[in-house]
């Protein structure tokens, strides 16, 4: 194993990163997030227990794995907080080898209303956590980070501001009367914030000083990236790799000998709006949608489901230099007599094999497959390599033709143990 290792989603989040962040970390004394906030679900399944991680880093869950929520999150301390609190009551402490960024910004009350008023007008169909404003204010300059929650006065006068501001655009720009009692601000942040206190460090400089191994797990996916998805269908950080050297504060020299690895699903699912060239409808779409149990870990939302989509995958390739594929859900495949994928984009009769910026590209290209055929035998739960399917091995080989990196592990159930890997991860 590598001394920094990074996992990150290789398509529009979801495709299985808690359940491999899960896996390796145990080889790591650190784990790292970086990005983004509770709009993440990472879900882990251990001994039959299920934990769904949203704003820790996965690693945590090791007895012996230090946990960093880094700069470049926003933070809702009290979603955090009862995060904690829920998987110390499984039994697990973890608060005290924990560490939080003051400089990540906080995520308020009124981020989350804003959120919910942007999207009757961009239907962007978001996860209502309030990222999308905190990220806005952040970059506004107005926005408030953890380290003024040391100071009741700084804290007080900005939360004062920015109310002044909320108010407006709620009344001015949406017509809806706004109101908030600063008790809820108490109740939401301060109180959450009293509780993690302790662990609020400048994380950047303990990540530096720290010579041990690190793994930093992203969150959502290459696609969902503010710069290099599918805008304005996208979250509103950097989810693929330019996100690492703002979001850890680390130098992107820091970075230099770090392995980088995508996971993606052997087909494809987003939640959510936004083009999805090969996102399939009606009754093939609910049976694996079905199969794949595909239903939000943070909303519950049923999600859109298509086939593997090439184009976009060696876009995550080449975006985040990756070292190559972990390969997850190949069992949800198995019993299918053929399987699509998609090979290049036709838009006004012109081919694509690059994936294009442009959205209305993207929502109106048809996508072009070829269709390999599937294998009978079963793939669930495989650990042994020479067990797989003799057209399951030719499906992966098509891919790694394609994107020109190996796929170096697959999983095959969402079990802890449900692994292979096909290539030693260095
Ligand atoms: P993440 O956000 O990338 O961590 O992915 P999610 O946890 O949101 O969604 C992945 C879902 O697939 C979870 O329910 C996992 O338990 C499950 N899962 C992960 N890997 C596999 C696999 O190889 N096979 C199957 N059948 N399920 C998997
Ligand atoms: P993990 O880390 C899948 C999607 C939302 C929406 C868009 C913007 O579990 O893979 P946001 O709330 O971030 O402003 O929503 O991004 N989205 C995700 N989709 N997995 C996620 O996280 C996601 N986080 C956000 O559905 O389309
Ligand atoms: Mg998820």
């Amino acid at each position: 194993m590598p001394k920094k290792l990074v996992i990150l989603g290789a398509q529009w989040g979801d495709e299985g990163k808690g359940k491999i962040v899960d896996l390796l970390s145990e080889n790591f004394d650190v784990s790292v997030r970086y990005q983004g906030g509770s709009n993440a679900g990472h879900t882990v399944v251990i001994n039959g227990v299920k934990y769904v991680m949203h704003l820790l880093p996965t690693g945590i869950l090791h007895p012996h794995n230090i946990g960093v929520i880094a700069q470049g999150m926003v933070v809702d301390l009290k979603a955090l907080k009862e995060e904690i609190e829920d998987i110390e009551a499984k039994g697990n402490k973890i608060l005290h080898k924990l560490y939080i960024s003051d400089r990540a910004h906080v995520v308020m009350p009124y981020h989350k209303l804003l959120d919910k008023l942007f999207e009757k007008k961009n239907g962007v169909g978001t996860t209502l956590r309030g990222i999308g404003p905190s990220y806005m204010f952040k970059f506004m300059r107005k926005g408030i980070r953890v380290a003024d929650l040391f100071d009741q006065k700084v804290f007080e006068k900005k939360v004062e501001e920015n109310i002044e501001f909320v108010k407006n655009i709620a009344e001015k720009v949406f017509g809806e009367k706004f109101e908030i009692d600063t008790r809820y601000i108490e109740e939401e942040v301060v109180k959450p914030f009293e509780f993690l206190k302790d662990r609020i460090i400048d994380t950047a400089k303990f990540l530096r000083e720290n010579s041990k191994s690190v793994i930093f797990e992203g969150a959502q996916g290459t696609l969902l990236d503010i710069d290099m998805g599918t805008y304005p269908f996208v979250t509103s950080s950097n989810s693929s790799a330019l996100g690492l050297a703002n979001g850890t504060g680390l130098s992107p020299k820091y970075f230099k000998d770090a392995c980088i690895y995508g996971v993606a699903k052997a087909y494809l699912t987003r939640v959510g709006g936004g083009p999805f060239p090969t996102e399939i409808h009606g009754e093939e779409a609910e049976k694996l949608r079905e199969k794949g149990g595909e239903y939000g870990a943070t909303t519950g939302r049923p999600r859109r489901v298509g086939w593997l989509d090439l184009v976009a995958l060696k876009h995550a390739v080449e975006v985040n230099a990756l070292d190559g594929i972990i390969l997850t859900k190949l069992d949800v495949l198995d019993g299918y007599p053929e399987i699509k994928v998609c090979v290049a984009y036709e838009y006004e009769g012109k081919i694509y094999k690059d994936f294009p910026a442009s959205l209305e590209v993207l929502e109106n290209c048809k996508p072009v497959y070829e269709t390999l055929p599937g294998w009978s035998g079963s793939t669930k739960g495989l650990t042994d390599i020479s067990k797989l399917p003799a057209n399951a091995r030719k499906y992966l080989e098509f891919i790694e033709n394609y994107i020109g990196v190996p796929i170096v592990m697959l999983s095959t159930g969402p079990q802890r143990h449900e692994y292979v890997f096909l290539r030693e991860i260095i």
